[in-house]
């Protein structure tokens, strides 16, 4: 969610503290927002949604220590040296999950790191260091918050298919060689009628390395306008989402990308659809949320 949920999004807060155990912040721990000038840090954002976790006992998924995207320039074009760029990846690191040591339950470490074909993603990251900054983005962080479940996370990742398999080999890798990751996070952002079927098998596989997964980002964009049927159907869709995961132990948990539709990330990146969440633009509750809490009720 964003900070603003919390603070002037009338009755989202109250939304947000009555319904969920976990939360995560949408952009305020992100490197452009914590570091947005070299070792300046300010995490007044991402501490305000810290404050409020801990007083509703909400735990806290720390998002997102290493990615190419929400970077600021001075990272991305500042053509340093590998030595260069790998402490100031560890002073990131080493700031934003101190600031936070022992109040996040999970850690984002790494952010997208895939293309589709399952290559690693061009990045200032994977061109100045090579693969190299994965593991040693993971050792930092455990390093400094020993406490936090540390995670992978990407999109188009949760059917079984060449990215996927890709970050299934690189895990497998990370394991052997000791590296210290506890998880990986799919991030399930998705499109009306588009659930994958082998969800539940993907998650399974993984989960047989001794990892946990979570559903990291979970929306499901309908093509607007919106009917009664498209709703239905979101059910119906949110509902096989939540099963997969609850049909593995190791599944530990689903996080949706936002409360109110109205301030979904997906209207303005995604042209044409909207409705992706699970309280409609006036804090509603729509049939998906009713099919969640169902579930989610018949499984307590
Ligand atoms: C999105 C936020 O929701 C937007 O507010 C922001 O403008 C761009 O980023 N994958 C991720 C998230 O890991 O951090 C992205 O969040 C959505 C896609």
């Amino acid at each position: 969610m964003s900070t603003a949920d919390l603070q002037s999004r009338g009755g989202i807060s109250q939304i947000v503290n009555r319904e969920f155990d976990c939360v995560t912040p949408e952009n305020a721990m992100k490197w452009d927002a914590v570091e947005s000038a070299r070792g300046q840090y300010n995490f007044r954002e991402g501490d305000i949604l810290v404050n409020n976790a801990q007083q509703h006992g909400q735990k806290v998924r720390g998002h997102t220590l290493v990615w190419h995207s929400q970077l600021p320039h001075w990272v991305s074009n500042g053509h340093f040296s590998a030595a260069e760029l790998r402490t100031i990846m560890q002073n990131h690191i080493n700031a934003t999950a101190g600031h936070f040591r022992g109040k996040i339950y999970a850690w984002d470490v790494v952010n997208e790191i895939f293309n589709e074909d399952g290559t690693l993603r061009q990045s200032v990251f994977s061109s100045t260091l090579g693969k190299s900054f994965v593991a040693d983005a993971f050792r930092y962080t455990h390093a400094v918050d020993p406490s936090a479940k540390l995670y992978i996370n990407d999109y188009n990742v949760e059917g079984i298919n060449a990215k996927s398999t890709a970050m299934y080999n690189l895990v497998k890798e990370l394991l052997a060689s000791g590296v210290p990751i506890n998880g990986v996070g799919f991030q399930t952002h998705l499109s009306l009628g588009q659930m994958h079927q082998d969800l539940q098998r993907n998650i399974e596989r993984f989960a047989a390395l001794g990892l946990d997964v979570a559903l990291t980002e979970v929306d499901i964009a309908v093509h607007l306008p919106v009917d009664a049927s498209k709703l239905a159907q979101q059910a119906r869709d949110y509902e096989s989402v939540f099963r997969a995961c609850l049909a593995v132990p190791r599944c530990v948990g689903v996080t949706v990308w936002g409360i109110s539709d109205r301030y979904s990330w997906i209207i303005q990146f995604s042209q044409g659809n909207g409705a992706p969440l699970l309280f409609d633009d006036n804090n509603r509750e729509k049939p998906a949320y009713t099919a969640v809490k169902n579930l989610l009720s018949g499984h307590h």
